[in-house]
């Protein structure tokens, strides 16, 4: 297939391609550079030894997604493209509800005069807001999201149903992502957050090769087993590798999925796995609890297993060994 990727000079995007190529498809690209840099795609086209057509354009700016579809005959569509940092959103949440649904708007119109019916979505698990009970399940309730970022996710999705609704002959795939992690094993393409992280795992890295002096672990007095917050983190390249597995799903109308492992592990277990694997101290301490953290999420991915024939396959050290790898290398992420 000839899969266009939407955000996809991005930190799951570029994942995404290395293992698209990897399974025999052509890509496409269409990023903004909002919030990555043009050498991930030179990178990914080091991984995959060939060229990966590359518009730098607004997904928004719908004559140029007309122009990306008219010159390149596309077969399906991996929607990553949108604003995702959770703090951000509450400050400036115009920002955010106009770019992630403004982008999804000119996205589907480009779609619909091209004829284009396949679309992945990179949804998250944030939609299941404060879960009644884990390991979730798909059909478990969504909404009470805590922040303008998952709100957005949450008003894509219903856009998507309604969509779908009136144009039954879609098939439109969500997939809600748990908490991605990890590198490329060959450590040339990972995350690069901007500014100080607010995620575990580039906190942890950037505490580790000394550009943080230490850890605040957001509270030691939840209901998990160790006291700190549980979350199932997924190696990005099985994430990567979901969207692989979703382009082959072939039903129309619209389906959801989990992407996590259905393991939850908790803060200590990250950063005492971490200091083990690669053998690097994470200095830490207890801070308050975060506002708006949950005590514990983790997916029921059963649903994936049997209906996409996918299922994680990294471990907790392959994870934090891959991070490590690449933030090792690449103190500066993309930066020379
Ligand atoms: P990312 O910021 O690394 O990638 C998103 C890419 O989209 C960036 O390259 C950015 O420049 C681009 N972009 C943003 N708005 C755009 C626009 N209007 N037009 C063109 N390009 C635009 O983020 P990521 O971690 O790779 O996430 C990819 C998607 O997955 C996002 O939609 C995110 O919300 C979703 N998601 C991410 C996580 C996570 O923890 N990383 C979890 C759940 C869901
Ligand atoms: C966050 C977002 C969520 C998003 C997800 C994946 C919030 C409130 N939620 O979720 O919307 O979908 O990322 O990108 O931001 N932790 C520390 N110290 C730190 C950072 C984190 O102890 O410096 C703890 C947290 O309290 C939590 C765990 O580590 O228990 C994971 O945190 P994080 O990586 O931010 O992910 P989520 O909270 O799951």
């Amino acid at each position: 297939m000839r899969v266009l990727l939407t955000g996809g000079a991005g930190y799951i995007g570029s994942h995404t391609i290395v293992e698209m190529c990897e399974a025999g498809h052509d890509v496409v690209v269409v990023d903004n550079l909002s919030n990555s840099s043009p050498r991930a795609i030179d990178r990914v086209e080091q991984i995959v030894g060939k060229k990966i057509p590359f518009y730098v354009a607004d997904v928004a700016d719908e004559a140029a997604m007309d122009r990306i579809f008219a010159e390149q005959k596309i077969d399906a569509v991996v929607h990553f493209a949108g604003l995702k940092a959770v703090g951000e959103s509450v400050r400036i949440p115009l920002a955010y509800y106009s770019n992630n649904l403004d982008s999804t708007f000119a996205l589907l119109r480009a779609m619909e005069k091209a004829g284009v019916k396949k679309l992945i979505f990179s949804s998250s698990a944030t939609v299941y807001g404060t879960p009644e009970k884990c390991p979730i399940t798909e059909d478990s309730p969504t909404g009470n999201c805590s922040n303008p970022y998952g709100w957005t996710k949450f008003m894509i999705e219903q856009i998507l149903r309604d969509y779908t609704y009136a144009n039954p002959e879609m098939q439109v795939i969500l997939l809600r992502y748990f908490n991605p992690v990890g590198a490329h094993k060959s450590g040339r393409i990972g995350e690069m957050p901007n500014g100080i992280p607010n995620n575990l795992m580039p906190y942890i890295t950037q505490v580790a090769v000394g550009k943080l002096p230490q850890l605040s672990i957001y509270g030691n007095d939840y209901p998990t087993p160790d006291g700190t917050g549980v979350r199932d983190y997924i190696h990005v390249v099985d994430l990567a590798r979901g969207h692989v597995a979703a382009l082959g799903y072939d039903k129309a109308g619209v389906a959801v999925f989990n992407l996590g492992t259905g393991v939850g592990y908790s803060v200590l277990d990250m950063v005492n796995t971490f200091s083990r694997v690669n053998n690097v101290p994470v200095p830490y301490r207890i801070a308050a609890r975060r506002p708006g953290d949950i005590a514990a999420c983790y997916a029921d991915p059963e649903k994936a297993q049997k209906e996409l024939g996918w299922r994680a396959v990294h471990t907790l050290e392959d994870m934090v060994r891959d991070s490590w790898n690449w933030q090792s290398n690449n103190p500066n992420g993309y930066e020379k």
